[in-house]
């Protein structure tokens, strides 16, 4: 008898593909150490028919070939400052999939004061702009370009990813924590409109410190991490975690959440201290 229970429940969770018939526009992923490359393997792993996106610039280093080949999926350069891009990603999209989308994510970040190592009280202000615009503003932009053309199915599903540092000083995160704060109240404005309007949800995902290409840029990047892992009761959640959370976002299980900043963290933003801390500073 129980073998067989066992049998039912793993076949039914071996075919459980969550995204199955949904199409979605995943941004951000350069390599495989992206947050957005580990979405664009799981969707694909869960049956969504997707469509990769980029900045132009990204697209030199070449390795996002390499992830469309293996998902099957085209590729539409687009800067996501410039609406006429947006546009054409939207439309380009809507051809490929002969329809609307079901899910966007966003994965975009970049503060040129962060890479060229501006402290936050001397910022320079052409490129705090910058910052403000690549990293939150392209999320109200894409959002206002698929509204416009009605691009997004009803009960689609946008998620953007976000830093606790939106809600709590990390000094060497710098503009980047404006620029999320901005990010999380845009999904949460917009998130009112669209969903009001057609039932489309826009969540943020807080997730902890990642070893990637944006996230090593932030300076003193390996003392961060490690602090974050002894501060959270679950430890560092990874890529392929977020990954998994992004899924679940994207798909019918989760109808009801939106406007939500989703802390993604094994438990940090709730912490106050944990006894790994106590005994690193005990004497
Ligand atoms: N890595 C972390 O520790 C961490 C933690 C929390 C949130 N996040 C967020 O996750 C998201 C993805 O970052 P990641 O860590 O996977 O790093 P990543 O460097 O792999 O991804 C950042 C992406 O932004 C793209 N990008 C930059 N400027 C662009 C533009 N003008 N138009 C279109 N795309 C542009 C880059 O090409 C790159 O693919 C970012 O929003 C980041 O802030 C990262």
């Amino acid at each position: 008898m129980n073998v067989v229970i066992i049998f039912v429940q793993n076949s039914l969770h071996m075919s459980s593909k969550l995204l199955e018939g949904k199409t979605g526009i995943i941004s951000g992923a350069l390599n495989d150490k992206s947050i957005a490359w580990k979405v664009a393997e799981l969707c694909h792993f869960h049956g969504a028919k997707v469509v990769l996106t980029n900045a132009p610039i990204a697209m030199r280093m070449g390795e996002i070939n390499g992830l469309a080949e293996k998902i099957n999926a085209p590729i539409f350069p687009a800067d996501a400052t410039s609406e006429q891009d947006l546009q054409n990603l939207f439309q380009g999209s809507m051809e490929h999939f002969g329809g609307k989308i079901d899910f966007v994510l966003h994965s975009i970040g970049m503060s040129p004061n962060v890479r060229k190592g501006r402290h936050y009280t001397d910022l320079n202000y052409e490129w705090y702009k910058q910052t403000l615009d690549v990293s939150a503003m392209s999320l109200h932009k894409m959002l206002s370009v698929a509204w416009k053309m009605d691009a997004i199915n009803d009960w689609g599903s946008v998620v953007a990813l976000t830093y606790i540092a939106a809600q709590r000083i990390f000094p060497d995160y710098n503009d980047m924590a404006d620029a999320k704060s901005l990010l999380e109240s845009i999904a949460r404005s917009f998130g009112y409109h669209y969903g009001s309007a057609k039932k489309v949800r826009i969540n943020t995902i807080s997730q902890s410190p990642t070893v990637t290409t944006a996230g090593s840029g932030v300076k003193g990047f390996d003392g961060f991490i490690n602090y974050s892992e002894l501060m959270s009761p679950l430890g560092n959640a990874d890529a392929e975690a977020c990954a998994n959370y992004c899924v679940a976002l994207f798909s019918d299980l989760t109808k009801y959440v939106t406007m939500q900043n989703l802390f993604h963290d094994g438990g940090f933003s709730n912490t106050g201290v944990t006894q790994a801390v106590v005994e690193k500073f005990g004497s």
